[in-house]
């Protein structure tokens, strides 16, 4: 049932190819979130991150795990019992916007595909050394953006990312664009207006134009 770093990392980088977009995702009411699942799937994206930050996410998984298509994940993974939790829920991988020897430990224990996240050089380096050759970059926009990611490639073209934080329909290809991204992740696919209005059509159109962006 546990998972080498090497493993997940094999795993991450399956999942990250699968689309160039992975929808972040607050949920604030788990009865609407198979739809909004079924609304992104359709339009493209089937790898969806619900981040662990709101009291509705564990049952938004368990919802969205019903869902043909799909693959659903956790994101926001800070502690050991949200890796439990979101195992136990149905998340078939787990996001952390840092890495911590609990957090990873929990998750390669569990046997949850880990996309750890670093913002340096030297976290890309420590999870590199782990066996974690895929990680999520974050806060892509604040540390940088696509240039600072380029400028890992150089030194670490062995590392392959999935920038988040910042990244929207504007700045994406800039992105995908660059050796070392393998997809982008980000919550303007799904935003809070039109979920709470179940503009589920406006949400797929949204996915439709994340899922054409080229890499
Ligand atoms: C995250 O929560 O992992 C990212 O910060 C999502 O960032 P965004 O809301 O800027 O897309």
């Amino acid at each position: 049932m546990s998972l080498t770093p090497r493993e997940a990392s094999e795993r991450a980088a399956e999942l990250c190819r699968m689309a160039p977009v992975i929808p972040v995702l607050v949920v604030e009411d788990a009865a609407s979130a198979a739809d909004l699942a079924r609304a992104l799937i359709s339009g493209g994206l089937p790898v969806l991150e619900v981040t662990l930050r709101t009291p509705a996410a564990l049952d938004a998984i368990r919802a969205m795990a019903e869902v043909e298509g799909g693959v659903v994940g956790a994101g926001t993974l800070i502690t050991p019992r949200d890796v439990e939790a979101a195992v136990e829920a149905g998340a078939r991988f787990g996001v952390s916007p840092g890495a911590t020897e609990q957090i990873c430990e929990a998750c390669e224990r569990a046997g949850l595909p880990l996309l750890p996240g670093a913002a340096t050089a030297t976290e890309a380096m420590r999870l590199l050394e782990r066996g974690y050759d895929v990680q999520k970059f974050f806060p892509a926009e604040a540390i940088g953006g696509a240039p600072a990611l380029k400028s890992l490639a150089g030194p670490l073209p062995q590392i392959s990312f999935c920038p988040t934080g910042g990244v929207a329909l504007r700045n994406a290809a800039d992105y995908l664009g660059l050796p070392n991204t393998l997809c982008v992740g980000g919550s303007w696919v799904a935003p809070a207006d039109k979920v709470r209005a179940g503009d589920w059509d406006g949400i797929a159109a949204l996915a439709e134009e994340a899922a054409r962006l080229p890499r």
